[in-house]
């Protein structure tokens, strides 16, 4: 039942619980996988670490040929099992990866099994020898943590967010193209990405006091460093050096980010806010922190907002100074 989240055709699958919990949702590996079945000449893919196969079989939809690889023989046989319930014929191989022969032919989707959620306790295998195959079409699934000083020159780094929620970093291997930073933002329940590219070329956002409008950028975009490239296309501002908000007088529509109409503004004291909260008639609150640090709960009991309307309060710096803002959501947001 947990697994129906992920899987459109769960019921038919199997699974053991780890197997479940690294595995990459159908939407998210179906956009994956289009780039392999877009990239010049593959037929083949060896689909490293292949856990339970939620790659193995969105890939193996996309492409004629897939072969898995798993050390844990449980995990290669639900592979197996669970690509055939999207009707996709996988081969599975039960071996140590480092064991096998890669052919230069080859293209390699590798998820390696990660040591922490974060993934700063590192991955098995490592990062290094996967972007170390001898193979033109690598790619490598990472934490969305990903030290960025670790990825090889001439490799792509995606950032992948499903909604609000970032899920992943994927390196691409330069054969796939130039070694941008990407940011992909998938609706929930599609597999077709919303993609912004970090151009270095792209100068800092201007910085402005803010407007009437604020927008929280999506951490897919904040990751890949595309936080000048959206408020370029945007026609936005930024109101800070340090800090992603960006802001507006329009009501911005991207998916991108979330939108907040602003209603108050002031610098931050806790009774100059909870003054500001009693005057919009302001109670439950969605307490928001960026760039300033202090306990929230504690905050959140010292403003003790007991209004009827409810609003998103965030907590950050204009110009370098702590600041408040009180907002709504925008009609139709
Ligand atoms: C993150 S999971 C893969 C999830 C998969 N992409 C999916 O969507 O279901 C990692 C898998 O790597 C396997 N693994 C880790 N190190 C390995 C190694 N050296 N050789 C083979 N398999 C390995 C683990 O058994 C685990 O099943």
């Amino acid at each position: 039942m947990r697994a129906q989240g992920k899987f459109s055709r769960a019921g038919a699958m199997l699974f053991t619980r780890d197997g479940l919990e690294q595995s990459t949702s159908e939407h998210v590996a179906r956009h994956r996988a289009r780039r392999f079945a877009d990239a010049d000449g593959i037929t083949t893919v060896l689909d490293l670490c292949c856990g339970i196969g939620g790659d193995l079989l969105a890939i193996g939809a996309a492409l004629p040929r897939i072969v898995g690889v798993d050390r844990d023989d449980v995990h290669a046989m639900l592979a197996r099992h669970n690509a055939a319930s999207y009707d996709v014929d996988a081969d599975t191989v039960v071996a140590d990866v480092t064991d096998v022969r890669v052919r230069p032919t080859s293209a390699v989707f590798v998820d390696p099994a990660r040591r922490s959620a974060s993934g700063r306790g590192g991955s098995s295998p490592p990062v290094q020898w996967c972007t170390s195959l001898p193979a033109p079409y690598i790619a490598v699934k990472a934490a969305p943590g990903i030290d960025l000083g670790t990825v090889p020159a001439g490799w792509e780094v995606e950032f992948v967010a499903v909604g609000r929620d970032l899920k992943e970093g994927v390196l691409w291997s330069p054969a796939w193209g130039a070694g941008v930073r990407r940011a992909t933002v998938l609706s929930a329940g599609s597999d077709v990405g919303h993609e912004l590219l970090a151009d270095p070329a792209t100068p800092p956002a201007p910085l402005r006091p803010p407007g009437r409008f604020l927008l929280d950028p999506s951490p897919a975009v904040t990751r890949a460093g595309a936080v000048a490239d959206l408020a370029a296309h945007l026609s936005a501002w930024q109101i800070d050096p340090q800090i992603a908000f960006l802001s507006a007088d329009v009501p911005l529509r991207t998916p991108f980010g979330r939108l907040l109409e602003i209603e108050a503004s002031l610098p931050f004291g806790v009774k100059p806010l909870a003054a500001e909260l009693r005057r919009l008639d302001v109670g439950p609150i969605d307490l928001r922190r960026r760039g300033l640090s202090g306990d929230v709960d504690e905050l959140r009991r010292r403003l003790r907002p007991a209004g009827r309307r409810r609003a998103t309060v965030v907590l950050t710096r204009v110009a370098n100074a702590p600041w408040a803002f009180v907002c709504t959501d925008p009609p139709g947001a």
